[in-house]
């Protein structure tokens, strides 16, 4: 079966593109990681993806805070298709995805957030989860769709808040279950997508 070509798009660290790329370079995901892309020209995803020999690049998002300028977002939909991009994985991209994105990858993009959806979308989930005092939290793979961590859930991991938490504490417990599920999903829709 054909390797599932991947475009992963991040603004951060990148610790999510790490547990991929070493879950691909491992044999455990039948993948091919094509392009990595960030909004941030400094982003540690970005050096992370050169270190390993993988086509890095930055886009410029443009004037806006929350989502990238259009014709911008059109540029790095054209990468990621010149790049011959089959599945779009988000891994801590915190832009909001608009038309031109989602148009040119329909029931293609998924992202991996910090809750147990449907509770807790949006920013920093886990200090949500922290001063809630809910009693469990962890992270969902979903589909993404227009609104604000949405789309159709495709997987989720749960993990304990404990009586003594930090958000930091928290946070770090769910990174964990975080890079265990995300390259476990990826496999799965690997072997599903693959011609
Ligand atoms: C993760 O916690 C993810 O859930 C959220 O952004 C964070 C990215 O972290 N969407 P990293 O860059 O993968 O370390």
């Amino acid at each position: 079966m054909a390797a599932l070509k991947l475009g992963v798009l991040g603004s951060s660290k990148g610790s999510n593109f790490r547990a991929i790329a070493d879950a691909v370079a491992r044999g455990d995901i039948n993948a091919d990681i094509r392009i990595v892309i960030s909004d941030f020209e400094d982003a540690g995803i970005l050096t992370l993806a050169r270190e390993r020999g993988i086509r890095a690049e930055f886009v410029h998002p443009g004037k806006f805070r929350t989502k990238m300028e259009p014709e911008r977002e059109q540029h790095l939909a054209q990468l990621l298709r010149d790049a011959e991009v089959e599945l779009v994985v988000l891994a801590g991209y915190m832009r909001m995805v608009k038309a031109p994105l989602l148009e040119a990858f329909p029931q293609r993009i998924i992202n991996i957030h910090p809750s147990l959806l449907p509770a807790f979308p949006g920013l920093t989930a886990w200090k949500q989860a922290v001063a809630a005092r809910a009693s469990k939290s962890g992270c969902t793979v979903h589909y993404v769709d227009s609104g604000m961590d949405t789309g159709e859930i495709i997987a989720r991991a749960e993990v304990p808040v404990l009586a003594n938490d930090s958000a930091e504490s928290l946070h770090a417990r769910i990174q964990s279950a975080e890079h265990k599920l995300y390259p476990a999903v990826i496999s799965q829709l690997a072997s599903r997508f693959s011609r």
